[in-house]
């Protein structure tokens, strides 16, 4: 009995340590201390031995076990270590590999390149971007850009106002950010500001929601011909290098003087007629496209930020509003503005 103990400890040992797998390690844990195992087998049949050969037998029997036990325990460390290795090596994912089938990348929308197009010049000149609330208070949105009280852009009929508060409404120009921005920063300051605006109005040309970029500029000695000088830059960059600029006079609340700016049709060059004779469609003949409003900062406007060190009296400046779907409409022809927003992959695939 002793003599097959021995056998059985040499024989599994040997086996335990040449596994090759956790899978195979619980094999020989079955074979060998498992429930219909030789030596689990010895281990029950003790108590039936002539009583002088239980201690001998059992005590060899036990350290059989003991010592199988721990030579299992311990192949299973290793084997398990490796495997997670060879696992980890195997299942590694190179994520910088494209998908499978490869997914066509998006791009940005037209109207948030058109932004950026104006922005970009506008950082060109020296320019800084800033950003502000959709939903405004009357008090910026209006009362602090000299909206008298009758106003018109005021009525119902044209702006949405948030019922529960009579003084919070959505925005209806980026101008109300001439005001914050001046709240935040003495002058000079030059600032652009691109954004959502919100108006009761919904056809081919305007939509509830559209965009707008808003420009200020405020310092010493600053005129209409440095306005002019900007804008020029500007029509330039998204229409042509050859492009005009005219100021025909216009009202807007908060400047003084105003102008609505046209900028030289660049489908026929300003001249109103095609090659063929016809008449420009794009400019109905006229040879001007008119583009964005603008002006002189009425000194009332700075009167509401003279607690932030403007003084009507030293410093002046203009500013500009200018559309960003009628500036993406003209440059790539689209005829009907709620295009942009309908979320038609074939629209919006042709501005990659
Ligand atoms: N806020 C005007 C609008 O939405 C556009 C505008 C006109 C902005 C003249 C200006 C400006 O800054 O000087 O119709």
């Amino acid at each position: 009995m002793l003599e097959r103990i021995e056998e059985i400890r040499g024989e599994a040992s040997a086996a335990i340590a040449a596994a090759g797998s956790s899978a195979e390690l619980e094999e020989l844990r079955v074979r060998y201390l498992g429930r219909k195992a030789e030596l689990t087998g010895v281990l029950r049949g003790i108590a039936e031995l002539p009583p002088e050969e239980r201690g001998e037998v059992g005590g060899a029997a036990n350290r059989a076990r003991k010592e199988l036990e721990a030579l299992l325990e311990q192949s299973a460390e290793r084997l398990s270590a490796s495997e997670l290795e060879q696992q980890l090596v195997s299942d590694r994912i190179d994520v910088t590999l494209p998908g499978a089938p490869p997914r066509p990348v998006g791009h940005p929308h037209l109207i948030a390149r058109t932004t950026r197009l104006i922005e970009d010049t506008m950082v060109g000149l020296g320019y800084h971007v800033a950003e502000g609330p959709e939903i405004e208070h009357d008090y910026y949105n209006f009362t602090a850009l000299n909206h008298p009280p009758g106003h018109p852009a005021r009525m119902l009929q044209d702006t949405f106002y948030v019922q529960s508060h009579p003084d919070v409404l959505l925005r209806t120009h980026t101008s109300p950010m001439q005001v914050r921005s001046m709240e935040a920063k003495p002058p000079p300051i030059f600032v652009v500001v691109p954004g959502k605006v919100y108006r009761r109005d919904s056809d081919a040309t305007h939509s509830p929601m559209f965009h707008q970029v808003e420009g200020l500029a405020i310092g010493e000695g600053l005129t209409l011909a440095d306005l002019q000088g900007t804008l020029l830059a500007m029509c330039r960059a998204l229409f042509g290098a050859e492009r005009e600029l005219r100021l025909r006079p216009h009202f807007f609340p908060f400047t003084e003087p105003s102008v609505e700016v046209d900028v030289s049709c660049f489908q026929c060059g300003g001249s109103g007629e095609l090659a063929g004779g016809e008449r420009c469609n794009l400019c109905k003949g006229q040879g001007w496209i008119e583009i964005l409003g603008a002006g002189m900062v009425d000194p009332n406007v700075l009167g509401f930020v003279e607690g932030h060190g403007y003084d009507a009296e030293r410093v002046q400046g203009f500013a500009f509003g200018i559309g960003v779907e009628r500036v993406a409409m003209l440059r790539h022809g689209v005829p009907d503005l709620r295009r942009f927003f309908d979320n038609d992959v074939r629209m919006l695939e042709q501005f990659g």
